[in-house]
């Protein structure tokens, strides 16, 4: 076994995992990253089970995969080995034997450390294995420093998540929230940092109630802990994602103002304008609540950039449930956001929750929502033009044209024309036009780094 390919589906801690487990079977079995299943001996889908929509992808995906396992089974190459994993793999276990009898392996978000020794006993023994344990606290002590970073590193700080809001899935799939101690995660980062990165970004599905100790004993929340990263040699922005609403507090605002390298953007995810809706979402918080921690942070800085994640067609949801939520957009004035139409997940309490919004009712408030948000996020891109940003300059555009693209601090896209040699700096920017998603800039003479 030579080759391995990931293909990744759901968040940002799916695309961390990816890569340790890249990290992994490089040190254990001497496997090289290739870009095509075609190429790989392994074959690794690290899979979303958030909506499901995201799992239809995966089996259509799989329906695909079936003919390529079959070629190399008949032909010369030897057989590929193929692996579930992520929380699919989690919630459905064995299930995904039967669906799709050519996968090998299937693992959970926990058990990926213990990947190396699986392949060994697929390899003595041709028995289908699934591991599917959720103790986030062992995982971490058997992977190897992280490989090479990139610009950008990703740290998952805290695993898993205790809030259960009643549509979601995360508990089940992460399992309970377990925080990493802050050694581990400053160690990680300073590997990162001396491998070139510049910004951190600190992951978890709920990292505001992080807590945990270090070596000599005393706690850090969130605030402390970031507070001893913006510490470390050569960082120069800090980004955390995802907060919780009901677990803000002022220190962690107030940080905003305090630590130069800390981004001003905010992701914290409101989900509805409608406190009865919240309240059937089990959120533990209300609508003035998050109105008052929206304005604290823009209080705080003047340049915070605030984005939510919206569902809509939440059971029970009226039209003027909705309503509350349109006018809290025009309210609030998101610089960003995410929205979904409710996906009724097996497991969760809100899967038999009534009565159902109709599925064309649904389908025209996300419509609806999304058309406002857009518009609003224009305008606000629109009083971007003529400001001087910094950007982390990140990849070629998609639009092709030979422009780049990067990230504002503020997290808002920005396309520049210049040389892919730029790719990983940080420049100074003037921004000159301004789209629903991405701003347009140039680069102004005195380059930052
Ligand atoms: N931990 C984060 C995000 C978790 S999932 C948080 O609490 O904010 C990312 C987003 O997916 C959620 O914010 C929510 O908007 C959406 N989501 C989660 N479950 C969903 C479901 N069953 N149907 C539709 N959207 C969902
Ligand atoms: Fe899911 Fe709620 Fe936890 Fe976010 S806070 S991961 S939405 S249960
Ligand atoms: Fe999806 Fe699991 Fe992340 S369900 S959103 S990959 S935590």
């Amino acid at each position: 076994m030579k080759n391995l390919f990931i293909k990744n589906f759901g968040c940002q801690m799916n695309l961390y995992d990816a890569g340790r487990i890249t990290d992994l079977l490089a040190k254990s079995h001497g496997l090289t990253l290739v870009s095509t299943p075609e190429a790989a001996d392994l074959i690794v889908f690290n899979t979303c089970h958030i909506r499901e929509k995201a799992e239809e992808k995966l089996f259509s995906e799989l329906g695909r995969m079936r003919k390529l396992v079959q070629q190399r089974a008949q032909g010369d190459d030897g057989d590929v080995v193929f692996a579930v994993g992520g929380c699919v793999g989690q919630a459905e276990g064995m299930e995904i034997f039967r669906r799709a009898p050519f996968v090998d392996v299937v693992f959970g978000p926990q058990n990926y450390h213990e990947l190396p020794q699986m392949l060994d006993r697929l390899a003595q023994r041709q028995q289908k294995i699934c591991a599917t344990s959720t103790h986030a606290t062992d995982k971490f002590d058997h992977l190897p420093a992280t490989g090479q970073s990139g610009p950008i590193a990703m740290v998952t700080i805290q695993e898993g998540c205790n809030r259960y809001c009643s549509y979601c899935v995360v508990p089940h799939t992460r399992g309970p929230e377990w925080s990493r101690p802050v050694a581990d995660v400053l160690d990680e980062i300073a590997v990162c940092l001396s491998q070139g990165a510049v910004e951190i970004q600190l992951l978890g599905q709920n990292v505001t109630t992080y807590k945990a100790m270090d070596s000599d004993g005393t706690i850090h929340d969130l605030a402390l802990l970031i507070r001893r990263v913006a510490l470390l040699e050569g960082v120069r922005r800090i980004r955390f994602i995802t907060s919780h609403p009901a677990d803000m507090n002022d220190d962690l605002v107030e940080l905003f103002a305090e630590l130069p390298e800390l981004c001003p953007y905010m992701h914290l995810p409101i989900q509805s304008g409608s406190d009865a809706i919240l309240r059937a979402m089990e959120r533990g918080h209300t609508v003035a609540d998050y109105r008052q921690w929206a304005e604290k942070l823009r209080r705080v800085h003047p340049e915070m950039a605030l984005a939510s994640d919206f569902i809509v067609a939440f059971p029970g949801e009226t039209e003027q449930d909705f309503q509350a939520t349109l006018a809290l957009i025009e309210e609030l004035r998101f610089d960003h956001a995410y929205s979904f139409l409710f996906s009724s997940r097996p497991g969760t309490k809100a899967a038999s929750m009534v009565p159902a919004v109709p599925l064309a009712v649904g389908q025209q408030r996300l419509a609806d929502l999304q058309d406002t948000l857009n518009r609003i996020q224009l305008e606000n891109n629109r009083q971007q033009v003529g400001k001087r940003e910094e950007i982390l300059v990140e990849k070629q555009s998609r639009t092709g044209q030979g422009l780049l693209s990067g990230r504002t601090r503020g997290n808002r896209w920005v396309n520049i024309p210049g040389p892919r040699e730029w790719i990983g700096r940080l420049l100074e920017v003037e921004i000159v036009e301004g789209f629903p998603n991405s701003l347009k800039g140039c680069v102004l003479p005195e380059r930052v780094v």
